[in-house]
């Protein structure tokens, strides 16, 4: 009979113990120790790889993976990856449920049309599968698709098979038997992880993995399985709004500022190639309270639609929320508009709401933001043709912004007539854009020149 220890492991951050301990001491997190049962005969080379012909070689020797990466025909994707999928890579897929992981690999195993891909799933039945492959509408009959929870027979399988993509969704569902603790914690996650980067760079099959998002919203399982992978992709985006961002936050044969932005419709996701024509709403011209931010996302410039509804408090305590955009910072904008600025907003409440369901973290959507909620408040529209860009410092002041060339050219390409920009930009060629641009030192600047 097998003799069996046990360990604690802590579910957040992959740290171990004898004992079970309340706190764990180096995530400082409350009760996630949880005990894990590891067979003493627990062999962790059983999967591994021998590679007997690992001699040193000069940079010359090495081969170049650039012409072998699998290139996508999903563009945002491929840009994404840094220009297709490496063979042999490790490609972690993270994002909330619901987001639509499966279905952004779905559609990528069915567009990689000449490629033999093995699909696995633990979380769907194949009858599932094949509904949703039915709702996109392509069909690929180079894609194998298998449910399997077990990693070793899931290797077997794919060693039969020898595809150029494998794709299991998700981690979190396979198990591995060298180790007795459940599907998904933290063990059995970091075991199958590196028994697949192991089968992986043995045999140059690209893999996608699919993962969890805990409620903190990392990907679920230690930073260990971070640090494992080539590339980790991060799916976000509200999933009550259609739109969906695919950030790299980690890739090893790429940049990680690209973006992909997709949209999700009935027939699965389709890219977005001109995402400011599609942020910048129609309807709202002429409306108070709605401001353009001409912002960078990524690499990429495009501009969006801020909107503040501004009104006075009917309780004692003003209410302040915001949707895509950080509330500590909205609350210091205020702080700054009402100090700095002398504009009264204490009493009123502030709603401030980021167009399409995006998240923006770009500190140069300050002015906007600072812009829709004084039109808000005095409730008289801004030319819908000016559009923003600028950081707002606690003294009220403009600070420059980064990429600001890239900017103009943006809202200049979209038909705006005038940008707001910081004073003390970089130097830059103004001249050669036909769009005014305005340099402002101070929000009171911006906000007389725009209501005067
Ligand atoms: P799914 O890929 O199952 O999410 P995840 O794997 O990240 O949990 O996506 C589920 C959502 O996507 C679901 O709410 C329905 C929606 N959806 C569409 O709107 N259109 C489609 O064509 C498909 C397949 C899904
Ligand atoms: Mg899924």
């Amino acid at each position: 009979m097998a003799q069996n220890k046990s360990i604690y492991t802590c579910q957040n951050c992959g740290a171990q113990s004898p004992k079970w301990i309340g706190k764990c001491p180096s995530c400082n997190e409350w009760n996630s120790y949880v005990e894990e049962i590891i067979s003493k005969k627990h062999d962790s080379g059983k999967l591994a790889v021998q590679i007997s012909t690992n001699q040193p070689l000069t940079l010359d020797k090495i081969e170049t993976l650039q012409n072998k990466r699998i290139s996508v025909p999903i563009e945002e994707f491929n840009r994404v990856l840094g220009g297709g999928i490496v063979p042999g890579s490790l490609i972690l897929l993270g994002g909330d449920p619901g987001i639509g992981k499966s279905t952004l690999a779905l559609q990528l195993a069915l567009v990689l049309k000449d490629r033999k891909i093995l699909y696995t799933s633990g979380e769907e039945s194949l009858q599932q599968i094949k509904l949703r492959a039915e709702r996109l509408k392509t069909e690929n009959n180079n894609c194998l698709f298998l449910c399997e929870t077990s990693l070793e027979f899931l290797i077997a399988q794919t060693e039969q098979i020898q595809p150029d993509l494998l794709i299991i969704d998700s981690i979190q569902t396979i198990s591995t038997e060298t180790i007795e603790s459940s599907p998904g914690s933290v063990s059995q996650v970091r075991e199958c992880t590196s028994a697949i980067l192991k089968y992986a760079k043995k045999t140059g099959v690209a893999v996608i993995l699919i993962g969890h998002i805990t409620k903190e919203g990392s990907l679920a399982g230690p930073k260990v399985l971070e640090h494992m992978v080539d590339v980790v992709l991060q799916f976000e985006g509200d999933s009550n709004y259609m739109y969906r961002i695919l950030r790299s936050n980690k890739n090893r044969f790429g940049s990680t500022n690209e973006l992909g932005i997709f949209e999700m419709e009935s027939d699965g996701l389709h890219e977005i190639l001109n995402p400011s024509e599609q942020l910048i709403s129609k309807v709202s011209d002429h409306v108070s309270g709605t401001a353009i931010t001409s912002t960078i996302e990524g690499v990429r410039p495009f501009l969006i639609e801020i909107q503040a509804l501004v009104s006075t408090a009917a309780y004692g305590t003003p209410q302040r929320s915001s949707t895509g955009f950080d509330l500590r910072r909205l609350n210091m904008l205020l702080a700054v508009l009402e100090k700095r600025a002398g504009f009264k907003l204490i009493q009123k409440d502030v709603f401030l709401n980021i167009a399409g369901g995006l998240k923006i973290n770009d500190p140069a959507t300050d002015l906007a933001v600072i812009c829709s909620i004084l039109s808000s408040n005095i409730d008289v529209a801004i030319n819908h043709k000016y559009c923003f860009a600028g950081e707002v410092g606690l003294t009220g002041e403009i600070r420059a912004v980064n990429r600001v060339e890239q900017r103009i050219a943006e809202a200049e390409k979209l038909g705006f007539k005038r940008i707001y920009l910081p004073a003390h930009n970089k130097k830059f060629r103004y001249q050669k854009y036909k769009i005014e641009i305005v340099k402002s030192g101070r929000v009171e600047e911006v906000f007389k020149n725009i209501f005067n």
